[in-house]
């Protein structure tokens, strides 16, 4: 039984003060299996998508923003996914209390924030450091998947990891391919270009 039927039952996201009840993210799901992490989730069509190809794989959807962490909740619970906890929170914070280290075959972030203007520089999710966090998340074997539509924004986001010689860029995995967000699907509609990039960790740790 899971152990915060009402909220993912209710279709509600996660909250702070829910995983304060259960210690970190793990403590989300009964069932133990490889877990990925979606860094600013949205309305969780991604999730929805990848999750269903993957019942075997438990994902953890990030989302800031509550009346969008609400739907994605609601889409996931209607959809039926088990294997989806939708917490509504920001990343950083999430990164400090409740996401273990090296706990996470995978990580997603699609469309992040670009952030254009040099005042708000300090908001960018992808800035000096970055990378380094996402490798003390990852399991030794791990990934991180990445798509944009700003070239700019990709292009800053290459040298960062270049940077970081734990992650080597590589092609992602062939089921995630096709997997669209909801971003994704309308940018694809208006014509623009998608950037995307997987770097695979190579470290033992
Ligand atoms: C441009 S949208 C992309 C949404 C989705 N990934 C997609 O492709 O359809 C970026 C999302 O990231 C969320 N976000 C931005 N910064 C965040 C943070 N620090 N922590 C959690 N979510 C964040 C925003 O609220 C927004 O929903």
């Amino acid at each position: 039984m899971d152990k915060l039927p009402s909220a993912t039952h209710a279709g509600a996201p996660i909250s702070y003060a829910d995983l304060e009840q259960v210690g970190d993210v793990l403590g989300l799901f009964t069932l133990k299996q490889p877990l990925e992490l979606e860094i600013g989730c949205g309305r969780g069509d991604f999730l929805l998508a990848y999750a269903a190809r993957k019942p075997n794989v438990n994902f953890v959807g990030v989302e800031r923003k509550l009346v969008i962490a609400r739907k994605a909740a609601s889409k996931v619970a209607r959809a039926g996914l088990t294997n989806v906890r939708i917490v509504h929170g920001e990343i950083e914070y999430l990164v400090e209390r409740y996401l273990p280290a090296h706990a996470f075959q995978a990580i997603h972030c699609y469309f992040p924030d670009p952030w254009p203007k040099k005042r708000h520089a300090k908001r960018r999710l992808f800035k000096t450091g970055a990378p380094q966090i996402f490798d003390s998340l990852l399991t030794p074997d791990g990934w991180f998947h990445l798509r944009t539509d700003v070239a700019a924004y990709f292009d800053t986001i290459l040298v960062l990891f270049e940077a970081c010689p734990t992650f080597q860029r590589a092609a992602p995995p062939d089921e995630l391919v096709d997997c669209l967000t909801g971003f994704e699907r309308r940018f694809l509609a208006e014509g623009k270009p998608i950037y995307r990039a997987s770097f695979k960790k190579m470290s033992s740790s």
